[in-house]
């Protein structure tokens, strides 16, 4: 695991949006993995100016990490929504090439066993970006999850749904119970992992992840099983490595 501590959540932005930028310049036909949740919009900002300065993205393809379920389509916190605005529309990307799990679907399962189909057929995920939640949670596979688990429906925990509420006018009742998330057994097929994190709310769980035990506890700790894993974080998010 390669960690890269800077001074603020412009600068991860920054450093992460140039490592994405190196894939894209290698490999125009790149697939991302996106993730949601604002730890990762300094990067999409970060990027976009990259875009506008003439990285060439029209080959690029994304599958976001997750979605809830139960949302109606086209509800703004939905997670294909959040894409579409902040990645999709940010970066100019083909939005026939950005997909995301359908939490809307009348047959969830079999949603997720397409998604990972789709992944598949896509040749995997080259660079998987990712955000890390308050109790160590990717995606939203939380603590407990299986390490080996792949696209599946799960159940938010109480934590995740009060850290979230701030997304649905700080009303817990609007904040679905479950969601779609990719497994971290998807996440650890990816060909390289870009965790994101800033602020002192993440700093132990980024501890936990980077230090402590790999095991379910703590989700994220996954991440020392990668083959190729960075974690950028500001000094902030780093304070208690
Ligand atoms: C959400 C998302 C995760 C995200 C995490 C942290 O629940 N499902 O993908 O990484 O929470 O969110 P934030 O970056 O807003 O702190």
């Amino acid at each position: 695991m390669e960690i890269i501590v800077v001074p603020d959540p412009e600068s991860v932005g920054d450093v992460a949006a140039e490592r994405i930028a190196e894939l894209v310049r290698r490999k125009p036909d790149a697939v991302l993995g996106v993730a949601t949740g604002s730890s990762p919009v300094p990067t999409y900002r970060s990027l976009e100016q990259r875009v506008r300065n003439g990285l060439d993205v029209s080959g690029v393809s994304a599958f976001a990490l997750d979605e809830y379920v139960g949302l109606s389509e086209g509800h703004p916190q939905s997670y294909a929504e959040v894409v579409r605005r902040e990645v999709t529309e940010r970066l100019g990307l083909d939005p026939e090439r950005v997909h995301v799990p359908k939490g809307h679907a009348v047959d969830v399962p079999t949603a997720c066993e397409e998604y990972e189909e789709a992944i598949r057929a896509a040749g995997g995920v080259d660079l998987q970006i990712l955000g890390i939640g308050s109790n160590g949670h990717i995606g939203f596979n939380e603590p407990s999850s299986s390490l080996a688990g792949r696209t599946r429906v799960k159940t938010l925990t109480p934590t995740t749904r009060r850290d979230n509420a701030r997304f649905f006018d700080d009303d817990l009742s609007q904040v679905p119970t479950h969601c779609i998330t990719q497994g971290i057994g998807t996440i650890l097929d990816s060909g390289l992992a870009l965790l994101v994190a800033s602020g002192e709310g993440k700093a132990e769980a980024v501890a936990a992840m980077a230090e402590g035990p790999v095991g379910a506890f703590c989700p994220a700790s996954a991440l020392q099983l990668h083959r190729r894993s960075v974690v950028v974080v500001d000094e902030a998010a780093a304070s208690l490595l």
